[in-house]
C-alpha cells in the first residue's frame, strides 16, 4: 500500500518560500495504477520524486507497505529506494559505458548478494524483446529500446513501488504505444503499485485511475 496524507512542499526562493504541493493525499494498494497529469511547472516530477523518497517532503507522510523512508538514516533510505522502488526517467538515465544487462543489474550491485539477479535480469530483458541486445551499449539501441531497458532496470529488484516520469515523452506513438503497453504488463505480473506522469491524453487514457495537478493539490478525474 502506498499512503500519501497531506504532503506540503515549499522550495525555498531568495524571496521566501514557493510551495508546489500542498496537502496532496491519495493511497493506492498493490495492483493499483494512477496516471498524473498537469501543465508544465505544476509539480509532478517534485511528486514524483517524493513518492519515490529522492526528495522529502516540507510537511506530511509518504509510506510504502506501512513504512515511512523519511524517518530513516541515510544508509536505510538508501536501501529502501533499492530494494523497494523502481524509477524510470523520462531521458533513460543508462549508464553509456555498461551494455545493455549490465544496465539492468546496475541496482542489484549493492547491498546482499543477489545470486538470482542475473536470471531475472535476462529474463525480463528476453520479456521485453531485448534478449537478442543483451551486449549493446545505450548509444547502439533506439530510443524506445532504452525506455524498454530502463523499464527492465526498474523492475529487476521486483520492486512494490513502480515510477515512471514521462516514460514515453520522447518516442513516436508506435514505440510510446508499444512501451506502455509493456509497463501495464510488467506491473500485471508483479503486482507493483504504478504512477506515471504524462502529458499524453492517449497514454492516460488507458489508467482506470487519473489525476491532475493544479493549483497545487492533486484532483481525481
Ligand atoms: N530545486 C528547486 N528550487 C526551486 N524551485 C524548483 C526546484 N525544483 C523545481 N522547482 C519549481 O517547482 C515547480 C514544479 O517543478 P516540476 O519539475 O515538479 O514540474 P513538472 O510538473 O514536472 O513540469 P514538466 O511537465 O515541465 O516536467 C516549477 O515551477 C519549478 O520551477
Ligand atoms: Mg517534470
Amino acid at each position: 500500500m502506498l499512503t500519501v496524507s497531506n504532503v506540503t512542499k515549499d522550495y525555498p526562493t531568495p524571496t521566501g518560500p514557493l510551495r508546489i504541493l500542498e496537502n496532496v493525499s491519495f493511497s493506492m494498494a498493490p495492483g493499483d495504477a494512477a496516471a498524473i497529469m498537469g501543465p508544465s511547472g505544476s509539480g509532478k516530477s517534485t511528486l514524483l520524486y517524493i513518492l519515490g523518497a529522492l526528495d522529502r517532503p516540507t510537511s506530511g507522510t509518504v509510506t510504502l507497505g506501512g513504512d515511512d523512508p523519511f524517518t530513516l538514516d541515510a544508509n536505510a533510505l538508501a536501501a529502501f529506494r533499492n530494494r523497494r522502488i523502481g524509477f524510470v526517467f523520462q531521458d533513460h538515465a543508462l549508464l553509456p559505458q555498461c551494455s545493455v544487462l549490465e544496465n539492468v543489474l546496475v541496482p542489484t550491485l549493492v547491498g546482499a548478494p543477489d545470486s538470482d539477479a542475473p536470471s531475472r535480469a535476462q529474463a525480463l530483458l528476453d520479456r521485453v524483446g531485448l534478449g537478442s541486445r543483451l551486449g549493446h551499449r545505450p548509444a547502439q539501441l533506439s530510443g524506445g529500446e532504452k525506455q524498454r531497458v530502463a523499464i527492465a532496470r526498474a523492475l529487476v529488484r521486483q520492486p512494490q513501488l513502480l515510477l515512471c516520469d514521462e516514460p514515453t515523452g520522447t518516442l513516436d506513438a508506435g514505440s510510446a504505444d508499444a512501451v506502455a503497453t509493456l509497463l501495464f504488463e510488467l506491473h500485471e505480473a508483479q503486482k507493483t503499485v504504478l504512477v506515471v506522469v504524462t502529458h499524453s491524453d492517449v497514454l492516460a487514457a488507458r489508467f482506470s485511475v487519473r489525476f491532475h495537478l493544479q493549483q497545487r493539490t492533486l484532483v481525481r478525474r
